[in-house]
């Protein structure tokens, strides 16, 4: 979704605004521009397409000041276009407008600034905000200030904003309802951002705004005020993320780094949730253990890839907690008649913790009495402010737009959850749990044996990419891993991929099978109830000739004998060979997206952060 960008500072704009847009390009984007306040006047510059067509725009029109905004726009209201591109002016080019989000009004007030001679020269919904601060001032508002808090209160929907006025060269407004912005604090420097990555090797702290909270940036300080105009004490975070983070790490593509860093990170959540006796400790979620003992169900929504994670949840909890639970995607729920109360748990999965759906089930299941846990990797994010506790997947900034340690890490979270909850309500032996935590510790270095496999995988990845379609099958806990893998294979590398659960195949899919069709068939663990009829559905494949890509334990022989070509992972407990098996589809698809040659870091139409609906 769009990205924001704004600088206050003594030194020139420029530079930070394209650095920050740089770094806010994982949130996807089809144009970009910025505006800057030159001492007298407010120039801007915008285009279509990447950011290296609006630094050639620069070089050849350039622009200096001390303050400025920049926006990487993601199409919602109006085509990509140079007009529909922010920044937004009002009639008299004075106030210039950044925004992410969508105003649901707009129409409406439109209309009533079009009977009042406004001039509108996009179709975007942004523009009625730089004309309606003008027409607040003409109205009278005795201030900038003043025009601008009088016009918030008129717009309904979501936004995160930056405004400069060339009336104030000292100063730049940002305000926040719905997304996200947040406020970075420098040395004599303050910047606005959509996320902590673009402002987080300039800055000392940060303010996340709150939702209904406008700040006011000068070279000597911010303040913050709500619409009404009284002043609020905004808290002050420090910034622990390392800007290399930011960086690829000598990978190819941020994709490779991330799906690289899986062994790092997951250890890292193990370490931190495992107390001195090597038992799962949860501190963070902030409910006395009688809350869960006397819990009836739980209900997990998410979107995407985050769903898949709660798909796979559902199935842990169910069975280690004994627990009624039911996964469902935000954009379903949230229209739903949900049967639930304040005796279920609501878990909401999200790694940027901004996602509409998911934030808009939030909220209604909140309404209808629930306790909120969130999974997320964003502090600070809406989600994270929302909930009433969160476990943290801790995977640092994900900038790849398809999730892939987000993935593994929820994944982990929902183990050590279910673990954690199946023990406190005696469904599971502490016995049981040493079990289960020795194998946790060993999924690093599987995931690693996995990732070694990386020459075997882009071999397989080579052979098979060029095909117009691949099926994905799986069962039980690794059904997940198949939409997933499927989802992960579409997205990066625009190959048609359908995942399914391998029980369904006689139920239609199987129609697909030919010669030519890859099924990746994920038939892990020979000990597993699921493997005898993984194999038979791969038989059920090999009989019409369809092209077996099997992922299978180390030492299965057995699937030799029908698989075309196989990726050997090491041998997991069933319940946690999702978190492993899915790194081989990770690089499946990653190897087939090189393969034909697509933007990987930033797949066509994608968003990293799904902020509209
Ligand atoms: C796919 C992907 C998306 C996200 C989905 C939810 O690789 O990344 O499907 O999982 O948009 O996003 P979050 O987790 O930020 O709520």
């Amino acid at each position: 979704m769009c990205g924001i960008v704004g600088y206050m500072g003594r030194s020139d704009s420029v530079s930070f605004l394209m650095e920050g847009l740089k770094r806010l390009e994982y949130r996807g984007y089809d144009s970009a521009g910025l505006a800057v306040h030159t001492g007298d006047a407010l120039a801007v510059r915008k285009c279509v397409g990447r950011l290296a067509e609006l630094e050639n725009r620069l070089s050849e029109q350039p622009v200096q000041g001390r303050s400025g905004i920049g926006h990487t726009r993601w199409a919602t209201h109006g085509e990509p276009s140079e007009i529909n591109s922010h920044p937004h002016l009002d009639s008299s080019g004075r106030i210039a407008v950044v925004h992410n989000g969508i105003i649901e009004n707009y129409q409406e007030l439109r209309d009533t600034l079009e009977k009042q001679d406004h001039v509108f020269r996009s179709h975007t919904d942004t523009e009625v905000i730089p004309h309606l601060i003008e027409q607040e001032r003409t109205d009278g508002a005795a201030s900038f200030r003043d025009a601008l808090l009088a016009a918030l209160r008129k717009a309904r929907g979501a936004y995160a904003l930056g405004i400069l006025s060339q009336d104030e060269p000292g100063i730049l407004y940002a305000a926040r309802l719905g997304s996200p912005l947040i406020i970075g604090l420098g040395e004599n420097e303050y910047f606005i951002a959509s996320d902590v990555p673009a402002v987080m090797n300039r800055v000392h702290g940060v303010i996340y705004l709150d939702d209904g909270e406008v700040a006011e940036l000068k070279p000597d300080g911010v303040t913050v005020f709500k619409l009404d105009g009284t002043p609020t004490t905004p808290e002050i975070k420090t910034v622990d993320l390392q800007p290399e983070a930011a960086e690829r790490a000598g990978f190819e593509t941020f994709m490779l780094k991330e799906i690289h860093e899986q062994p790092r990170v997951l250890r890292a959540l193990l370490e931190k949730h495992l107390d001195h006796a090597n038992r799962i400790a949860l501190p963070e979620i902030h409910a006395e253990p009688d809350y869960f003992r006397n819990l009836h169900r739980v209900m997990i929504v998410s979107c995407g890839t985050a769903y898949h994670a709660g798909m796979y949840g559902r199935l842990l909890l169910e069975n280690l907690t004994g627990l009624a639970v039911e996964a469902d995607l935000g954009s379903e729920f949230r229209y739903r008649s949900p049967k639930i109360d304040q005796n279920t748990l609501f878990i909401a999965v999200s790694q940027s913790g901004e996602t509409a759906d998911t934030l808009a089930s939030v909220r209604l299941a909140r309404d209808m009495g629930c306790r909120i846990l969130a999974i997320c990797n964003v502090p600070g994010s809406t989600l994270v402010r929302e909930s009433d506790g969160v476990i943290f997947t801790d995977c640092g900034p994900e900038i790849g737009v398809a999730s892939t340690k987000a993935y593994t890490a929820q994944l982990l979270v929902f183990a050590l959850f279910s673990i954690w909850a199946g023990r406190l309500r005696n469904e599971i032996s502490s016995d049981m749990e040493q079990d289960f935590v020795r194998a946790l510790k060993r999924i690093p270095d599987a995931i690693h044996y996995v990732l070694e496999r990386d020459r075997v995988i882009r071999d397989i990845a080579d052979k098979h990419h060029d095909g117009p379609s691949a099926l994905y099958i799986g069962r039980r806990y690794n059904y997940p891993t198949a939409l997933e893998g499927a989802l992960k294979n579409k997205e990066i590398s625009y190959q048609h991929a359908e995942g399914y659960a391998a029980g369904e195949m006689k139920h239609g899919p199987i129609a697909l099978i030919n010669e030519y069709l890859p099924v990746v068939c994920i038939c892990t663990r020979t000990a597993d109830a699921v493997y005898e009829k993984m194999m038979s559905n791969m038989k059920e494949v090999e009989a019409r000739h369809g092209r077996i890509i099997a992922v299978a334990t180390d030492g299965d022989e057995a699937v030799l004998k029908l698989a075309e070509d196989i990726i050997y992972v090491p041998d997991t407990r069933e319940e946690l060979s999702p978190i492993v098996n899915v790194v081989a589809l990770q690089l499946l698809a990653y190897y087939a997206a090189q393969a034909r040659g697509t933007d990987i870091d930033k797949p066509r139409n994608l968003a990293k952060s799904v902020t509209v609906e």
